[in-house]
């Protein structure tokens, strides 16, 4: 079983993405005392947390191998045929993975299968996110994320009553997401840092080149600046990523 999305995008994954520090204690704290979790698409092993029993599910081979030694063991599968037995573990988590899965339904359904506590995602408010200067000001004809991201609702009508828990996103945020670089919008016009984003990989070459195209003009005039100017000075911003905890 192997994911071909991420056998081809993923091959450099482990050098942009990383876990951040800030990120990775709001998950922990999600997580509770929960001693067992498994790690549903769990890549080269971001956020997976190093005091309690964790068990890795990943359908690509590409990243399976970046894990770094020390990591937790690792199964190769999807979310949808989840190869644990009923009530297996206390927690499932599934970070910035759901809208990969092919039927996320089934795969949410299969970490409330397996979880006997609680289940943590981490996913994004499509709205909020949609209002982020990147995508409103140089994507806006952009549907990619639009297409693959499931609705707050659509995670909590799976899993039930649930927290919903915003994530901030620090100015210099060590994993290189897509929204990562908010403060610091050099950054989108770096082919190394767009490498660890799936949203570039997909993205028709005309859109990508005229928004980048236009990123690149404003940064050059100060127009961006000039625009942006009051988020120079926030620490932190909300564009829209949440841990929904069930
Ligand atoms: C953006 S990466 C996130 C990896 C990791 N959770 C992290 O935070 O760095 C998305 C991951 O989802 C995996 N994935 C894709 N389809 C999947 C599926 N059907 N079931 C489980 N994982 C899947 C990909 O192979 C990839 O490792």
């Amino acid at each position: 079983m192997s994911s071909p999305d991420y056998d081809t995008l993923g091959i450099d994954y482990s050098r942009t993405r990383r876990p951040d520090p800030r990120i990775a204690e709001r998950i922990n704290r999600a997580l509770d005392d929960s001693l067992s979790v498994v790690n549903v698409g769990a890549g080269t092993g971001s956020y997976e947390p190093r005091d309690r029993r964790v068990l890795s599910v990943e359908p690509s081979a590409v990243m399976i191998r970046q894990r770094p030694a020390g990591t937790a063991p690792v199964i190769q599968a999807a979310a949808e045929d989840l190869p644990l037995r009923d009530g297996a573990v206390e927690a499932a988590l599934a970070i910035l993975t759901v809208h990969h899965w092919t039927d996320k339904g089934r795969g949410l359904a299969e970490m409330r299968r397996v979880a006997r506590r609680r289940v943590v995602i981490l996913a994004w408010d499509q709205e909020i996110w949609e209002s982020f200067w990147l995508l409103r000001d140089y994507f806006p004809a952009s549907d990619i994320d639009r297409r693959r991201a499931l609705a707050i609702a659509d995670i909590t009508s799976v899993l039930g009553p649930s927290e919903i828990i915003p994530v901030p996103i620090p100015h210099d945020c060590v994993d290189g997401f897509h929204g990562a670089f908010w403060r610091r919008p050099e950054a989108y016009l770096d082919p190394r840092v767009r490498a660890g984003i799936s949203t570039y990989a997909t993205m028709p070459a005309a859109e990508l080149e005229s928004g980048l195209g236009r990123l690149a003009a404003d940064l050059r005039s100060g127009e961006w600046k000039a625009r942006h100017r009051e988020l120079l000075d926030l620490d932190e911003i909300d564009l829209g990523y949440r841990l929904i905890v069930a």
